[in-house]
Order: C-alpha cells, then sequence, then structure tokens
C-alpha cells in the first residue's frame, strides 16, 4: 500500500481540473471489489486491514455505512451479509439487552461500562483490546442502513427482526446517554449527531414494518422526543452543534443533515449547518472533523468531503458536491487505495509525531472512506 504522508500537502486531493468521471467510476468499481475482498466470511466489514489498532474488528458505524454504500452501488447481497452480521451479534447478547432495558425502566440504569460494545471482532466477540465504548450512534446506523436497503432492493427484513427490536428497546431507553461520539471522544456530552443517527435508525426501523405494535409506538414516540431535542437544545446561532451546550459545530452533523434526512438539507437549519461546517471545517474540498482536533494533527477526511457533499447534494447544490467528490477522489493512493486522512492544513501539525509512534501510519485503506465516494458518485451520478 502507499502510505500518505501526513507532514506533506501531497496527495491533499484539490485537483485543478474537474476529475474525469471515468476516473471516478473507475475508483468507485475499484472500491467495491476492495470491500467484497475484504468482507470476512461471516459478513463483518474490517475498518481497515492494515491499521494497527483497527485489525481484526468491525465497527457498527463504519459497517452501516459501508454496507450502504455498497447496497446504493448494486452490491446488495454484501450488505446483507452484513446486516446478518451485525443481527448475530446482538441475537448472541438478547440477555444482555433485556438487562440493560429492564435496569433503566426500573430507574437504575447500568454502567456504561455493560452498555454493548462500539466494535466487535470479526466473529462477534467483544476482543479482548481496550476501546472507547461505550457509543450509541452505530445502533442507530445499522438500522438506518437497514431501512435504506429495504426501500432500495426490496429485501425482507423478517430474518433481522429479532435484532431489530432488541436495538429498539435499547436505544429508546438509552437514547439521552452521554456517551462517546463518532470520533471515540468526549464521552461526558450528549451528541447532536449520535442523536440524529438514533433518530434515523428509529425512524427507518418502524418503516421497515417488523416491529410489534407496542415497541413500534415507543420507537415513534422516542423519535419524535429526540427530534424536538434536535432542534431545540442542539442548535446554536441557528446551526446543529457538535453537543448539547457546545458552541462550536461538527463535521459528523453533515450526515444529520444529508444522508440520514433527519434535518431537511434545503430547510433554514439544514443550510446553515452546511454553511457552517463549509466556514469552519472545510479548506478547498477536503472537511476536518472538529476545529480543536489533534488526532494525527487533524487533517481532513475523504469521507467527511463526501459526507458534506450528499448535504450539499441534497441542498440543491451539485456543483459543490462535485467539487467535493473530486477532492476526496485525488487523495486516492497510486494504487487506488483512500486513507482516512491526509495533511496539508493540518490543525495541529505538532501532534502527528504521537499518533504515527503509537499506530504507524494513517490509516489506508479506511473502508469507509471508499463506501462514501461510492455513495456520492451513485448519487451525483443519479441526479445528473
Ligand atoms: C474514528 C472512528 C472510526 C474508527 C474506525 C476512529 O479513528 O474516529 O470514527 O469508527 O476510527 O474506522
Amino acid at each position: 500500500m502507499t502510505l500518505p504522508k501526513i507532514d506533506q500537502p501531497a496527495p491533499t486531493g484539490a485537483p485543478a481540473a474537474r476529475t474525469a468521471n471515468t476516473a471516478i467510476a473507475a475508483l468507485a468499481e475499484s472500491s467495491a471489489d476492495l470491500i467484497a475482498s475484504l468482507q470476512h466470511a461471516g459478513g463483518a466489514y474490517p475498518a481497515s486491514p492494515t491499521f494497527s489498532a483497527y485489525t481484526g474488528y468491525s465497527w457498527f458505524r463504519d459497517g452501516a455505512f459501508i454496507a450502504d454504500g455498497m447496497s446504493s452501488y448494486g452490491r446488495a447481497e454484501s450488505a446483507a451479509r452484513f446486516f446478518d452480521w451485525c443481527a448475530a451479534v446482538l441475537d448472541a447478547r438478547a440477555a444482555d439487552v433485556t438487562a440493560i432495558v429492564e435496569a433503566a425502566r426500573a430507574g437504575v440504569p447500568v454502567a456504561d461500562t455493560a452498555m454493548l460494545s462500539t466494535r466487535f471482532t470479526f466473529d462477534g466477540q467483544a476482543g479482548d483490546d481496550e476501546w472507547w465504548d461505550f457509543q450509541l450512534d452505530g445502533y442507530g446506523t445499522w438500522l438506518w442502513a437497514v431501512g435504506q436497503h429495504v426501500r432500495r432492493h426490496g429485501t425482507d427484513a423478517s430474518r433481522w427482526a429479532d435484532a431489530i427490536a432488541l436495538t429498539v428497546d435499547y436505544l429508546c431507553v438509552s437514547w439521552q446517554r452521554p456517551c462517546f461520539d463518532w470520533w471515540e471522544e468526549h464521552a461526558m456530552h450528549v451528541h447532536v449527531s449520535t442523536l440524529g443517527c438514533i433518530a434515523a435508525g428509529l425512524r427507518e426501523a418502524v418503516a421497515v414494518g417488523v416491529l410489534d405494535a407496542e415497541r413500534e409506538a415507543a420507537a415513534v414516540a422516542a423519535e419524535a422526543e429526540i427530534s424536538r431535542m434536535l432542534l431545540t437544545d442542539g442548535v446554536v446561532d441557528g446551526h446543529l452543534a457538535k453537543w448539547v451546550g457546545s458552541a462550536a459545530v461538527d463535521a459528523s452533523l453533515a450526515a444529520v443533515v444529508g444522508l440520514l434526512d433527519v434535518v431537511p438539507a434545503g430547510s433554514d437549519l439544514g443550510r446553515a449547518t452546511i454553511a457552517a461546517i463549509e466556514r469552519d471545517l472545510t479548506v478547498d474540498g477536503g472537511v476536518h472533523r472538529y476545529r480543536e482536533d489533534t488526532f494525527y494533527g487533524g487533517g481532513r477526511w475523504p469521507l467527511l468531503s463526501c459526507v458534506l457533499g450528499l448535504a450539499q447534494l441534497r441542498s440543491g447544490n451539485a456543483d459543490r458536491a462535485r467539487e467535493l467528490l473530486d477532492w476526496a477522489v485525488a487523495t486516492a493512493g497510486d494504487d487506488g487505495s483512500l486513507p482516512e486522512q491526509v495533511g496539508g492544513h493540518l490543525l495541529a501539525p505538532d501532534r502527528v509525531d504521537e499518533w504515527v509512534e503509537r499506530w504507524g501510519p494513517v490509516a489506508q485503506p479506511l473502508l469507509w472512506s471508499h463506501a462514501m465516494v461510492m455513495r456520492l458518485s451513485v448519487e451525483l451520478e443519479a441526479s445528473a
């Protein structure tokens, strides 16, 4: 693999001219093949096959977006096998979920350490390595991705019904809890993008139509309550906030506005959130996670360019979406692999070395990056 040079501006993905459609199509196709080739026999998608800290694990968050990318690209069978894996992970923990739900309903919620893990080994175990558990967003995103897949392909979701029900119960009693965010940080806060993922997941769980009436009513009520909170406590200066009480913006919010469609991209709040991400976090077509980011020096993430591109596209700005896609595509190495982040315009250049010493060079390929390029290219093409 060609590794990105985090301390140098290349590849920064700042193409002088528009990338050829054929180059985008080729990268989308090779991305689908790469993801398919790395998918575990049991359905799990590795986050990155080579990056030391991620090897051997599959995340619900990354995996849901990877499955959605594959599903949108016509690789329906691969996506369904990931959902099989998620369902097996959940079904094996039915007793844990029941205990968590009963404790919460009795007013004595379990400790964070007893909540479900963020990532699992390919054979569905929690694994021996410590991680930043717990995180709720992935349990929303897997439901959301199932819903999108069922809409798209008309798949019968009954084989995932038990796992969907368990997830709905888990989220309905837990969504108010502070937890780690998309970036596995700031566990003391309630994160607005996490709330958005949960709302999208509950909405799709209802739409899939496999819930009993009581559960469906609970999911509808929780989703309404989360949406109300998003539109009040989740807003600062007219845009979505990084967490409840924060004055900052986070690029993950572009998913709440675009792909997850919890806040319509064309609404005032959607447009203001897109504008804040463009203003505070975007250089050329590259998007930082948030202003205070220091992970590998705080570079720009191609997957976030695509997440923002989807929000721009859905707000009616196809030209900007295409620029963001072009930037992401230009971060590919000579072998066509996409990194987690690239250097140039680092937010904290003095914080690169500590991460390289700890975990080695930046993750490349990162499957989530590949999936987001596929996802945006599919939607741009459909809108042309
Ligand atoms: C990111 C997470 C991601 C994980 C695996 C972390 O560095 O912050 O969002 O889920 O890597 O790709």
